[in-house]
């Protein structure tokens, strides 16, 4: 039997669990050059929420009626190419169901390395994170570097290697305890509770003379605010905009932006797989940093098929302490 959550219904507002259906049915058969794998490991991304729409973003949209998508790992059960052998791990696009039929392109996992690790610093969540800090911020150790949604997957690494890098990093997440993490275990330079705490005079206080990169991941009336900080010549590196994702994305943007001229700001977004190339800096650095405990990082694992649309829910409440994970079974 193969269980499946199908996207069943188009979301009109915030995603819900109404809007996927469980389904059992029979296993697939995998032809000449693909693999059977078996689902051990989904990864969550705020951006699947965009994947529901019904325009095209920078993915297709996910057909009404199939599997929702997810980045995971699976473990390949019985294959017909000579590249996947059996026990082999694979990683990359998946989908909410438990057997997976991949191509024989599949990305296998290197042995001994922990899933957690992989799905997260030293996976997409770092080389986002790197990339956005480095080529699309161009943060330099003098810069005051900002990052929303800090205590997140990849906001946490990008705020933490800002000041690995020497830079005056300053984060803000939702909550007390969030903003605890940053400034205890994270060890930035402040922190900023956007659900408790005025965002505009605790940026007055902890940036007197403006943002230099502000790395975005909420979009929304967070960057309207920060954009009145920005210093001269800042740069926005636009990561995500989770605060918009539940209005389908037809927001307007924010209504200062005179602020790019007068001040001279570049904002520029970017997407990861445009920058594959980097994946070699990124997890020599990333990796050494994580060995050296330079950067802290936190993983969230919830368990059980069952909870997978449950889990997904999880970004937009905030209730994920670090990157989102749900484990269906540990690999054999
Ligand atoms: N460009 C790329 O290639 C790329 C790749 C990966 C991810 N991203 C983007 O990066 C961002 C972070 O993704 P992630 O996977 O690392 O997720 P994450 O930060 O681990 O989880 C999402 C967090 O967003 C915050 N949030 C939710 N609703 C919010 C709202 N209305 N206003 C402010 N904050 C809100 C919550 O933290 P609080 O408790 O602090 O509110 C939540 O924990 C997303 O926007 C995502 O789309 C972009």
């Amino acid at each position: 039997m193969n269980r499946q959550w199908i996207y069943a219904v188009r979301p009109d507002g915030p995603v819900g669990v109404d809007n996927f259906e469980y389904r059992e049915t029979d296993i697939p058969e995998p032809s000449e050059g693909q693999a059977l794998a078996r689902l051990c490991y989904l990864s969550f991304e705020p951006a699947m929420r965009t994947w529901l729409e019904d325009f095209i973003t920078y993915m297709p949209p996910v057909p009404l009626g199939t599997p929702m998508l997810a980045p995971g790992v699976s473990q390949v059960v019985a294959s017909n190419t000579p590249a996947l052998k059996e026990g082999d791990l694979v990683s990359g696009m998946m989908s909410w169901q438990d057997y997976q039929v991949v191509g024989e392109q599949a990305r296998v996992v290197p042995p001994g390395t922990p899933i957690p690790v992989m799905l997260g610093p030293l996976g997409g969540t770092g080389l986002t994170a790197y990339i956005g800090l480095f080529d699309i911020g161009r943060a330099r150790p003098t810069d005051t570097v900002l990052t929303s949604g800090a205590a997140g997957a990849t906001g946490s690494v990008a705020a933490q290697i800002a000041r690995v890098k020497g830079c005056r990093s300053v984060g803000i997440a939702g909550g007390t305890e969030k903003c605890r993490w940053l400034l205890e275990e994270a060890r930035l330079d402040g922190a900023i509770d956007y659900k408790n705490e005025d965002v505009d005079a605790r940026l007055r206080e902890l940036c007197p003379d403006g943002v230099d990169v502000y790395f975005d991941n909420v979009g929304g009336d967070m960057l309207e605010t920060v954009m009145n900080h920005m210093a001269q010549g800042g740069r926005i590196a636009s990561c995500g905009a989770i605060s918009t994702y539940n209005q389908g994305m037809r927001r307007p943007g924010p209504s200062n932006m005179f602020q790019i001229i007068e001040k001279r700001l570049t904002i520029q977004g970017f997407v990861m797989f445009d920058h594959m190339d980097r994946v070699p800096d990124a997890i020599e650095d990333l990796g050494r940093w994580v060995a050296e405990e330079e950067i802290a990082f936190q993983t969230d694992i919830q368990e059980g098929f069952e909870n997978i649309p449950t889990t997904f829910l999880r970004l937009f409440s905030g209730a994920n302490q670090g990157k989102q994970l749900l484990k269906v079974r540990e690999p054999e």
